[in-house]
């Protein structure tokens, strides 16, 4: 494999019983990458960095982290990667000095160097002054922080995050964007990272997408938007059929959530205000505006083609 490849697999498959968690996945991720996997819950996102940090062993296939296979010598691989989970990893009942020490411990850092890299992560939370809090007394938020410096105590080559901002307020998901920030300029670490919050998702390299286990290629999250339309059209109307009878032959098939239908524009030359005009009170309103990496995501698991195969 070429030596600046962070992550590779190949056929990487998880079965739990007769269901395939993940099945066939083939990654090659360059150093340095910022990467996310994006896709609804339960299509195989946690099984796939549980299997390439060791957490979990795969059923089939094969996995590289920065060349080493990581069948090979999974302690090494532990010390190559950090790993942010869904889930906390931190003991609530303990301090976070003591969090940190213990993580520090399984990393063979020294109580020096364990010392200053806490020093330096806590700083760049503004946590250093509460090193002794029992972490039952911190916020969400400050315990996401504590979870992603525990994450990268060991200056891992790559960072594994699974939705490290989950139920954060914006403030702090921006404080923890920016660390990751700094952690790729500083560090030069290859990120690869899982998110519902696909805003976040825009800053990534390259993002793919996985459902039911398979993966579909993606692409730059600019190329995707780019490709997927010109123009999203939303209408608010009590009449929806009558809506999707005038404009479906025009632009296709909407998506539809309740009294909302959302039209996909290719052409580059409709006069919405005429449009509007025409349709009159059979609309409650009527907004057009470029995509964004929302509207891709919701165009490729909730086209209206794709509804019904989930549910
Ligand atoms: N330990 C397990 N035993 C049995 N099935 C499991 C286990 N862990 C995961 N699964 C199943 O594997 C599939 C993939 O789960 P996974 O947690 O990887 O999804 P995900 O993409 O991370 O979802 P979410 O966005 O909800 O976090 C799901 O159908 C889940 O029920
Ligand atoms: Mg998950």
């Amino acid at each position: 494999m070429p030596s600046n490849l962070a992550i590779r697999t190949q056929g990487l498959t998880k079965q739990y019983g007769q269901a395939f968690a993940v099945e066939q996945l083939d990654l090659e991720i360059e150093a340095g990458q910022f990467y996310g996997l994006l896709g609804p819950n339960g299509a195989g996102k946690s099984t796939t960095i549980h299997m390439l940090t060791t957490m979990t062993s795969a059923t089939l296939g094969d996995a590289w982290i920065d060349g080493q296979k990581i069948t090979d010598d999974p302690v090494a691989i532990r010390r190559t990667v950090g790993l942010v989970f869904q889930d906390s990893a931190l003991d609530r009942t303990m301090s976070i000095d003591e969090n940190l020490q213990f993580a520090a411990a399984l990393y063979n850092l020294s109580p020096e160097q364990a010392n200053a890299r806490i020093d330096e992560l806590l700083t760049v939370f503004g946590l250093q002054d509460q090193r002794n809090k029992k972490l039952v007394t911190l916020s969400g938020g400050q315990r996401r922080a504590i979870d992603i410096a525990r994450g990268v105590l060991h200056k891992p080559k790559v960072l594994f995050l699974d939705e490290p901002t989950i139920g954060l307020d914006l403030p702090n998901r921006r404080s923890i964007w920016r660390f990751v920030e700094k952690l790729r300029r500083d560090e030069g670490m290859t990120i690869f990272l899982t998110t519902h919050y696909l805003e976040e998702a825009v800053a990534c390299d390259h993002v793919d997408f996985i459902q039911n286990g398979r993966l579909e290629q993606g692409g730059t999250p600019a190329d995707l938007i780019q490709q997927l339309a010109e123009t999203i059209l939303e209408i608010d109307t009590d009449k929806p059929e009558n809506i999707v009878n005038k404009l479906a032959s025009l632009f296709g098939e909407p998506i539809r959530e309740d009294q909302q239908l959302s039209f996909k524009i290719i052409a580059n030359d409709v006069d919405f205000s005429a449009l509007q005009k025409s349709l009159g009170d059979q609309i409650s309103s009527m907004q057009w505006r470029r995509p964004n990496l929302n509207d891709v995501y919701l165009w490729r698991f909730c086209a209206p083609d794709t509804m019904g195969n989930e549910k």
